[in-house]
């Protein structure tokens, strides 16, 4: 016989004006390899029919069932009850608009971040459906690959303090997008157009370096290089519009190639070319 589980899960139907939010307690056997996914179901056939949560492709790709399990945002599909205690809490993820209960519209703020953030491929070529394709260097599709692999379930947002704090800041998975752009040869955005974008404190410099975004995101995305990738090229920006372009252009240049090849090199790949 499994372990009794123990659910405490927030209830609240906005859309209900008598509804008010309250903890709801329920109790459940554990089965093998359960997840949260199969508990919730479970709940809701056979205890309560009301109960409101997203779940969608059930395999950790839609990234609907994000939600607050035990304090952390995760994905319900993709957690084991074996891994929880006899006594699992559960809450919607805060920041987004809750829908009712477990559920919230994590869709409506990443329209406004993608839009704010404008989250499109920037190019004045004509498409020309008669061409060959364009080729792309492996190393930067694996790149673009990588970072495109967000599944936009929120918990990155979620988990932030700084998006708990400031609903204007944009929150790491905007950032990521915006560098995933940056990597992008077919982006003809120059960097002063991205600073226009991130270079401000609702963007990259807004960001406290909390680390919570890259702790959380159940897809590992590598969060902290591109939230550093992106200050130090945002910061460059920053300092290019004071210095004036004989330094960076010419002067500091003219200093590196004096450099030993060997202090060069070690610069290089601190900092590959800062000023380009
Ligand atoms: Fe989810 Fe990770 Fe994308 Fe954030 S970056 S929305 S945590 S997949
Ligand atoms: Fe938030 Fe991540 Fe920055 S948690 S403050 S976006 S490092
Ligand atoms: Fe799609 Fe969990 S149901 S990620």
């Amino acid at each position: 016989m499994g372990r009794k589980l123990q659910f405490e899960i927030f209830r609240y139907n906005p859309q209900d004006t008598k509804s008010v939010p309250f903890m709801q307690t329920f109790f459940l056997e554990e089965t093998d390899k359960m997840t949260l996914f199969i508990a919730l179901n479970r709940l809701r056939e056979e205890q309560d029919p009301s109960l409101i949560f997203d779940f969608c492709c059930r395999a950790g790709i839609c990234g609907a069932c994000a939600m607050v399990i035990n304090g952390k945002p995760g994905l319900a599909c993709q957690t084991q009850t074996k891994d929880q205690p006899d006594k699992i809490v559960l809450h919607p993820l805060p920041i987004f608009k809750l829908i009712g209960d477990l559920s919230v519209d994590t869709g409506v703020w990443f329209r406004e971040m993608y839009q704010k953030t404008e989250s499109w491929i920037h190019t004045n070529k004509i498409f020309d459906p008669t061409k060959e394709e364009e080729r792309m260097e492996n190393l930067v599709a694996e790149q673009i690959y990588e970072l495109e692999r967000c599944i936009e379930c929120g918990c990155c947002v979620a988990a932030c303090g700084t998006a708990r704090m400031r609903e204007d800041f944009m929150g790491a998975a905007s950032l990521n997008r915006i560098a995933r752009f940056m990597v992008d040869p077919r982006d003809e955005r120059t960097e002063q157009q991205y600073f226009d974008i991130v270079g401000n404190d609702y963007g990259i410099f807004g960001c406290m370096g909390l680390l919570a975004c890259e702790d959380i995101c159940p897809k590992k995305l590598p969060l902290q290089n591109q939230l550093g990738y992106l200050r130090r090229k945002m910061g460059i920006t920053a300092i290019k519009q004071y210095i004036p372009s004989i330094v960076t252009k010419t002067l500091i240049p003219g200093v590196q190639k004096m450099l030993p090849d060997s202090v060069r090199k070690r610069l290089e790949n601190v900092f590959p070319d800062p000023f380009c």
